[in-house]
């Protein structure tokens, strides 16, 4: 039997890892995925050889994950809850759409992850292998009794991983969980799990890792120009790049001036209010540009059903919902939406804040001569038209009160 285990290097899938194999006297296959976790890949695979994996797989995905996941999540102008960037959320469809290809290649019958119970990943990843590949089993031991019998806490994890010679690195001993990639790092659980605890705090700021605090940011603001083509940013301050390479960009920017720091009570799909603090500095700086650049570019009614729509889309992605049929749907919308969104945007980035500080597009919507309080030299608007409008508009208001008021 193969098993293809989601393989982070830390305590939980590291003893996942050696007991699956133990369990169900297994072949495991440890796949990492590359989305921009940076140094927690450092001798990972030496690590996953040494636990008892027979293959691993570490494979770079970077570059899809920013030009197929977050480019097009982007373009929605998505944030859950009306404050999260969804940075864990679609990873997960990147990550179980490998870990399928790699179980069949391999002519692996399971997939495994470390997942717990409680939450949302469990949810992401199994929907996603649904999708793809509903041939596949997946086993997820937090689910399962006789793990969590087990293992009732982290001290029987680490004794256990003490037993099997199976490295327990300083990160395992930090007392909350993350997760981190391309477009953000989470926090999780441990102190966080009291709403009243401010993580924000001096005492706390060793916590971070892509940011300063903005009491720590630079004093000198600065200036960064993003470039739009059909809402996909294609260059910073003139230079083109990769969508990847905007991401690094703008996380080294954002994170120096402090930007992109959020701390929320959100709501699981799986039912339970959960405290999660986030890191999106890149992000955050891609979030505000291009809103501002759509503010030019985009008709009002083609804006309008698109900003209807945030909502939905983001509950599909957070969700797990990234490869079902009415997000393909709904995407082919909102890309749709995104052809006229072309142009630049200048921003100014202080200490936390990412200010509007310019914006112009060779297809402009915005025409100064229709919108000027001097004399309209196109003639397109007669103010006398407006005293029309706005006696139809009344009409109903004027029913609807004098029947009121009877
Ligand atoms: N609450 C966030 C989400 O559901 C972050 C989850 C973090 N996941 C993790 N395995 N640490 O998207
Ligand atoms: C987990 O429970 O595995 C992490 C948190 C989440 O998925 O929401």
């Amino acid at each position: 039997e193969k098993i293809v285990l989601a393989y982070s290097g830390g305590l939980d899938t590291s003893v996942i890892l050696k007991w699956l194999k133990e369990t169900y006297d297994a072949e495991i296959i440890a796949f990492t995925a590359d989305i921009g976790q940076k140094d927690e890949l450092d001798g990972l695979e030496a690590k996953a050889l040494a636990t008892g994996a027979s293959k691993v797989y570490i494979d770079d995905l970077r570059d899809e994950f920013a030009k197929d996941f977050i480019y097009p999540m982007f373009q929605a102008g998505t944030l859950y809850e009306g404050q999260y960037l969804l940075g864990t959320s679609i990873a997960r469809p990147l990550i179980a759409k490998r870990m399928v290809d790699i179980a069949r290649a391999e002519g692996a019958a399971y997939i495994a992850h470390g997942a717990t119970g409680k939450g949302n990943d469990q949810v992401r990843f199994e929907l996603t292998a649904a999708a793809l590949a509903p041939e596949i089993g997946v086993i997820a031991p937090w689910r399962l009794e006789a793990f969590r019998e087990e293992f009732p806490g982290r001290a029987e994890m680490i004794a256990y991983a003490e037993k099997h010679n199976i490295p327990v690195t300083a990160s395992a001993a930090k007392p909350y969980s993350t997760d981190r990639n391309l477009l953000h790092i989470s926090f999780e659980s441990g102190m966080l799990e009291d709403p009243w605890f401010d993580p924000s705090s001096e005492e706390n700021e060793s916590m971070y890792v892509l940011s300063v605090s903005p009491e720590n940011a630079p004093d000198k603001a600065e200036y960064v120009e993003l470039t739009f083509a059909e809402g996909n940013c294609t260059a910073i301050n003139g230079k083109e790049l990769s969508p990847l390479e905007v991401m690094d960009t703008l996380n080294e920017l954002g994170g120096k001036h402090g930007i992109g720091r959020v701390d929320m009570v959100e709501n699981r799909f799986v039912g339970m209010k959960s405290r999660g603090v986030y890191e999106t500095p890149g992000g955050t700086i891609l979030f505000t540009a291009h809103r501002k650049m759509e503010s030019l570019t985009m008709d009002r009614e083609v804006m309008h059903l698109r900003d209807s729509l945030i909502a939905k889309y983001s509950q599909l992605v957070y969700n797990g919902f990234w490869f079902a049929p009415e997000r393909l749907a709904l995407q082919a919308l909102v890309t749709e939406s995104q052809r006229n969104v072309s142009g630049v945007v200048r921003l100014k980035l202080y200490k936390g804040n990412v200010i509007g500080a310019g914006v112009q597009s060779p297809v402009s919507l915005y025409n100064p001569d229709i919108a000027t309080m001097e004399a309209d030299p196109s003639k397109a608007y007669d103010q006398g038209d407006a005293t029309g409008f706005i006696r139809l508009n009344a009409l109903r208001l004027k029913v609807s009160s004098a029947v009121s008021n009877k």
